[in-house]
């Protein structure tokens, strides 16, 4: 017996990251391997030295590095967020992307520059939104008496760590261990959570706009966010 599939043009997506880009190392993978109907645009980074930008070169994949450390004249100053912004927006309008990913990027982005980018935003969070909004959340979860943790994606608003949850991946703290181990996990769910809901998001089943407008996904998918239970 076979299974027909459906063909579809890939979804282009652009990838904000800041860091060392294992997130995006699983996109290029899925994609190069087909099994992710996706093609990754463009990459841009905040930060110059960021291995995410080695991995997008390796794969020849467009990068753009807007640094928030200057050189020159200015060396050691800030970028400032306006200025980051301006120029990615610039990026982001000549990739025209379909979906634009926050795979690490760790820089909090205005509502001016959500609200105008050329296609809607997610990011990948590390914890079970609407808890541990914000850095550090391994630790917090481990100072809890927390039984779950995990990682979300939601869709990108003004509020940090506020839009719409789309998905969810969880494990069960194991309160003796120490908070690079629990990250190490909650890493290896991410893996796994990120490319499923971009999977869904390119054949159509998770609705972005709609979910946006926090309306339901479709009439037959369970209430969002979907949730994976990955214990490792
Ligand atoms: C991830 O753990 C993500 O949750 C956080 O930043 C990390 C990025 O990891 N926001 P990587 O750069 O994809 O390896």
């Amino acid at each position: 017996m076979s299974v027909s599939t459906v063909s579809t043009n890939p979804l282009k997506v652009a990838v904000l990251v800041s860091g060392s880009g294992s997130n995006l190392q699983v996109l290029i993978d899925a994609m190069q391997a087909g099994s992710l109907p996706i093609e990754i645009v463009g990459v841009i980074s905040n930060v110059k030295d960021a291995y995410a930008v080695t991995r997008a070169q390796q794969a020849g994949i467009a990068t753009a590095v807007f640094s928030h450390i200057t050189e020159g004249e200015n060396a050691g100053k800030r970028m400032g967020i306006k200025t980051f912004e301006r120029h990615a927006s610039a990026q982001l309008n000549d990739w025209q992307p379909d979906l634009v990913v926050l795979a690490g990027f760790m820089r909090v982005l205005s509502d001016d520059f959500i609200s105008s980018s050329p296609a809607p935003m997610i990011n990948l969070h590390p914890s079970l939104l609407p808890k541990y909004k914000g850095l550090d959340t391994h630790q917090r979860v481990l100072q809890s008496s927390d039984v779950h943790h995990g990682c979300s994606v939601h869709v990108v608003t003004a509020e940090l760590d506020a839009g719409q949850v789309l998905t969810q991946a969880m494990l069960a703290v194991d309160h003796s261990e120490s908070a690079q181990a629990l990250q190490a996990r909650v890493q290896k769910l991410e893996h796994q959570v990120l490319p499923w809901t971009i999977l869904l998001i390119a054949h159509g089943v998770l609705d972005i706009k709609a979910t946006n407008e926090q309306t339901a996904a479709t009439a037959y998918l369970p209430e969002l966010p979907l949730k994976l239970w990955l214990d490792s």
